[in-house]
């Protein structure tokens, strides 16, 4: 199926979008990851800069190749992340944190590889990650008043109900919630979700390519950005 042109309902905006998962080091060798694929979010910088849009792409450690138009940010860390899209988001019109960002990262990186001696290992001590989202919305008046802040929360169980208690703790305008467990949305081709937003709307998208879902996506960030 060939994609019709989209319309240039973002022309002369300005959009950041986070994409990947962080890496957060042990060790020179190893890190906590997760398994992130950055597809949906080059998904929705593809398809913002199709519609006009100037995107920014912050792409955590994604191996994927930049879309067409697009300035790509490499970072790898969850505190990388944060001061990249802190940086970006300044004078933007959107910004959507489609990344996942790892919740802890371990209190000490050590500079040496660490080797098997024998006895027990340490424990790796952790330490909890700025949440980039909510620091968003907390300066968003001082910063860049009026941005649309969309994020993205994967979730089992009462995927509503959970959604919406997130939406409410994180502040953002839209949340973008996948149904996840028994193999969906991690690497795969198709997404689903549902959309909900802080005037108590919520949207369904029905599963299909994950361009489908970025586009909707956009299609509530431009109803808000008017
Ligand atoms: N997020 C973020 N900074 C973090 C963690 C998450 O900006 N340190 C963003 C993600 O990019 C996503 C949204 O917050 O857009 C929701 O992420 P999620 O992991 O679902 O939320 P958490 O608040 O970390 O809650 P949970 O305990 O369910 O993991
Ligand atoms: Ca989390």
């Amino acid at each position: 199926l060939r994609r019709g042109a989209a319309a240039p309902d973002l022309a002369g905006r300005r959009v950041v979008v986070s994409a990947g998962g962080t890496r957060e080091a042990i060790d020179p060798v190893r890190f906590l990851g997760n398994h992130s694929s950055g597809k949906q979010g080059y998904a929705l910088a593809r398809t913002a800069a199709a519609r006009g849009a100037d995107v920014t792409l912050v792409a955590a450690n994604v191996s994927l190749p930049d879309p067409a138009g697009v300035r790509v940010v490499p970072v790898g860390s969850a505190v990388e992340l944060a001061e990249a899209v802190e940086a970006e988001r300044r004078g933007a019109d959107a910004v959507v944190m489609s990344a996942a960002v790892a919740d802890f990262r371990p209190v000490r990186s050590v500079s040496s590889k660490i080797k098997k001696s024998g006895t027990a290992p340490e424990p790796i001590a952790l330490v909890e990650n700025p949440d980039i989202l909510a620091g968003l919305v907390a300066s968003r008046d001082a910063e860049a008043p009026g941005q649309t802040i969309v994020g993205f929360a994967a979730e089992t169980d009462d995927v509503v109900a959970n959604g919406r208690a997130k939406l409410e703790r994180k502040g953002c305008d839209l949340l973008v919630v996948n149904q996840v467990g028994g193999g969906r949305a991690f690497g795969t081709e198709d997404n689903q979700a549902v959309v909900l937003g802080a005037d108590g709307s919520a949207t369904d998208i029905p599963t299909g390519p994950k361009d489908d879902l970025a586009d909707r996506v956009w299609d509530l960030v431009v109803e808000r950005l008017a």
